[in-house]
């Protein structure tokens, strides 16, 4: 992991971009929500890789599913980020609020909110430290019903062969037929958040299906979409975001 990584500014990430439903995460979540409709229940282990802080993405896939997997591994490589996770599944009081997030997932799938969300606290929680420049967890490769991973893999480095490493590792939880959820900055060259700044490689809708292939990842039923930046004179690091979907070709294992 490179070393600005290491001072990632957990409660500041949160804060700037999970405090609100903008259209861009208004956008995020739509494309989130779809790819939960994919399955008809809650599966028994998901796994978020590169995961920061932010349970966002879990939330959403189980207020579709209105349950929670059995298992739940979250994975990233800063420490700070994972104990930002352990507040919120403690439901300590320093723990994020996500009180938009919640309010707008609550809304938009007419589900119980509050439910989903002790739900999903009662899952069996597996939050570790993992440096996706390693193989992943032996526990959890290929072992997976869903993977989920958000502006990870373009935003933790500037080159494109690792990004490339990120998505073979991270699509490798994976089990066969399983489903992948993948979200991107659109065509960054890097980003900041309170004084830090972080690497990008620049991903857009015409090479996604070519940094796919390279990292051996092939998908069945496969869905894509993008939205514009929502604010572009704030000049935030990336033209919009890209969202793709699919599930694990079987018989053609991601190593
Ligand atoms: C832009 S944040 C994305 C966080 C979150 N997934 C989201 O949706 O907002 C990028 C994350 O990648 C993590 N990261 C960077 N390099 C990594 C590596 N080599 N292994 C694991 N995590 C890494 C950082 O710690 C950070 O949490």
């Amino acid at each position: 992991m490179q070393l600005a990584f290491q001072e990632f500014p957990a409660h500041a990430y949160l804060d700037k971009y999970y405090s609100y439903v903008g259209e861009e995460n208004n956008a995020w979540l739509r494309a989130i929500l779809e790819a939960a409709h994919t399955l008809d229940r809650a599966p028994e282990r998901v796994a978020e890789v590169g995961g920061g802080p932010v349970i966002a993405p879990l939330l959403a896939l189980c207020t579709v599913w209105r349950d929670a997997p059995r298992r739940v591994g979250f994975f990233d490589g800063a420490p700070q980020n994972l104990a930002e996770v352990r507040h919120w599944v403690d439901a300590a009081p320093q723990g994020f609020g996500y009180e938009a997030i919640s309010n707008w997932l609550g809304q938009q799938t007419s589900s119980d909110i509050t439910r989903v969300i002790e739900l999903l606290r009662a899952a069996t929680w597996e939050i570790e430290v993992w440096d996706v420049d390693q193989p992943g967890p032996e526990d959890w490769v290929g072992m997976c019903d869903v993977v989920s991973s958000h502006f990870f893999a373009e935003s933790a480095t500037d080159v494109p062969s690792k990004m490339v490493d990120y998505l073979r590792r991270t699509a490798a939880l994976c089990r066969p037929g399983g489903l992948l959820v993948l979200s991107f900055m659109r065509r960054s060259a890097g980003y900041s958040v309170a004084g830090h700044d972080f690497p990008a490689t620049s991903i857009d809708e015409h090479d996604l299906g070519g940094y796919l292939a390279q990292a051996g990842v092939e998908l069945d039923d496969f869905a894509w979409s993008t939205v514009g930046v929502e604010d572009p004179p704030t000049r935030p690091g990336y033209d919009g975001m890209l969202f793709c979907r699919g599930r694990i070709r079987i018989g053609v294992a991601v190593r």
